[in-house]
């Protein structure tokens, strides 16, 4: 990326966007504008910028577009994470979902035209791939989602398609597994590392799942190399490859944490995806980004907090 630059981080106060700042900071890439309505995201995961001129803390909306298009100006690259991020917050409020995934996302590629931004990148979801036919999943499956979340990562995806092609606006898409990492909350594994602490039983609707999770800091490394290398216009997963069964993931918190919690199993939700793993044949070869061993190598880490 070019050094100096001026770099926008839609959702910068939210869980990857705020490892994403703070690795921009310790490059020394640039200025810095964290652009959040801290609906979801946190003071505190950004609070370690306050005083530091290269960052610049905005609580403004997506939806808010003049106020958006001002703050992208003199922009070279945008990370576009503010989203509504979870399927089932999805579930209980669509017309939530598609105002800030689809509307929001809209208005990002708007700015970044109308200010000529040099790259975007777009945090996109598997999600969008619904139940997959067959795991691994490439990105060439079909898309549309099993849910509302889903879809409208789907229906940003296509907008990040347009500008890219016919507006001339170079837009990477990331289609992120489940990511985890310290600072999340209200995920999974956030969750179950708090039930196992405290001893009490985790969790778990369903029992059946498979589900690729990746480690914060593959997931940063990916955004940075997905706004310098030539990846526009073509969506790469970015996944450890493997599907982790949702069982074992709970035995594994109990078995780290020391904890006598047991699993407590509960009706499956229909809106969550059963199975998933990521063929990630174009994050290694594009990227040049190797997946871990242990896709959840990082809980140790996450356990020791
Ligand atoms: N965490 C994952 O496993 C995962 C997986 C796939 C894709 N993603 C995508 O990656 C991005 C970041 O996810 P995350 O896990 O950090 O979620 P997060 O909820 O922690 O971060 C999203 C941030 O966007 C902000 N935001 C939401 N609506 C906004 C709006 N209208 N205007 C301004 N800010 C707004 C929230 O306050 C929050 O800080 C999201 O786009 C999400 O959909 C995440």
């Amino acid at each position: 990326m070019e050094k100096g630059a001026k770099i926008v981080v839609t959702g910068g106060a939210g869980f990857i966007g705020s490892h994403l700042v703070d690795r921009l900071v310790h490059d020394q890439a640039g200025e810095i504008m964290v652009y959040d309505n801290f609906s979801r995201g946190l003071e505190s995961n950004v609070k370690q910028h306050v005083g530091n001129p290269q960052v610049q803390v905005m609580q403004a909306d997506l939806l808010d577009y003049p106020n958006l298009e001002k703050s992208c100006a003199g922009a070279k690259y945008i990370f576009h994470l503010g989203a509504q991020s979870n399927v089932m917050g999805s579930v209980q409020d669509p017309d939530s979902s598609f105002r800030n995934n689809v509307n929001g996302t809209l208005n990002v590629l708007k700015a970044a035209q109308y200010h000529q931004v040099q790259r975007v990148v777009f945090t996109s979801s598997r999600e969008v791939y619904g139940e997959a036919r067959s795991l691994p999943v490439e990105e060439t499956h079909p898309t549309g989602g099993k849910n509302h979340y889903g879809a409208s990562k789907a229906a940003g995806e296509i907008y990040c398609q347009l500008f890219s092609g016919e507006l001339n606006t170079p837009v990477s898409i990331l289609r992120l597994a489940n990511v985890y990492g310290e600072r999340d909350y209200g995920r999974v594994i956030p969750l179950w590392i708090g039930q196992a602490v405290k001893g009490e039983n985790l969790t778990v609707y369903g029992g059946k799942q498979e589900i690729d999770f990746i480690w914060i800091d593959i997931v940063v490394e990916a955004l940075l190399r997905a706004a310098e290398y030539d990846v526009v216009g073509c969506p790469i997963n970015i996944g450890s490859g493997q599907g982790t069964s949702i069982l074992d993931l709970g035995r594994r918190i109990i078995e780290i944490s020391g904890s006598k919690s047991k699993l407590d199993i509960l009706p499956a939700r229909s809106a969550e995806v059963v199975r998933f793993a990521a063929h990630n044949g174009r994050m290694r070869s594009l990227l040049n980004l190797q997946p871990p061993d242990d896709p959840l190598y990082g809980l140790y880490r996450m356990m020791a907090a």
